[in-house]
């Protein structure tokens, strides 16, 4: 029998930039480091701005550049993400706030509320800019920070829940 999955909902504004590029950058690892089926991974957003669209071509051209696959649909972050998944993964301060605000209304909320900078060996604590209204400079930028963050935040999921994936790690 299979160990429950470990599972990781990242979050931004839109779900069309930011989040679906940490979706599959962190996917991308997982499945470098042969731990892929160990996780549930999906990406929301606060707001439902773009809910049914694609990610963004110019996050979609970067990660490619880098040979990470983004993809997915965007959707609205719900009540029920926060009872389901172990850990959510905010970009910034506002997804943040967007995420606590739900929480708030459930009496079981299950997900910790991190920032994915939390595990950056760089610049930790600031959020991950918005790159929306900017040029390709902002996208590179973001798909740096998010690269660095995931790869630690990959090995300290592996530690916190060490019996959820056997062989793993
Ligand atoms: P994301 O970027 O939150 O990283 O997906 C944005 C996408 C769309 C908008 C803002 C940020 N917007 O205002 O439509």
């Amino acid at each position: 029998m299979s160990a429950e999955r470990i599972s990781v909902l990242f979050v931004c504004l839109g779900n069309i930039c930011r989040s679906p590029l940490a979706e599959g950058v962190f996917r991308h690892f997982a499945r470098e480091r042969g731990v892929e089926d160990c996780f549930d991974i999906d990406s929301a957003g606060t707001s439902g701005y773009h809910a049914g669209d694609p990610p963004d071509s110019r996050s979609v051209a970067t990660a490619r550049s880098r040979g990470i696959r983004v993809e997915g649909r965007s959707r609205q972050l719900r009540a029920a993400d926060l009872q389901r998944f172990d850990y959510i993964v905010v970009m910034d301060d506002d997804n943040l706030r967007g995420a606590e605000r739900l929480a708030s209304g459930l009496t079981d909320a299950r997900a910790q509320l991190h920032l994915l900078r939390e595990w950056d060996t760089q610049g930790t604590g600031l959020g991950v800019p918005d790159p929306y209204s900017g040029g390709a400079q902002g996208f590179a930028e973001v798909q740096d920070i998010v690269e660095r963050s995931c790869d630690r935040l990959l090995d300290h999921l592996l530690r916190e829940y060490p019996t959820r994936c056997r062989g793993g790690g």
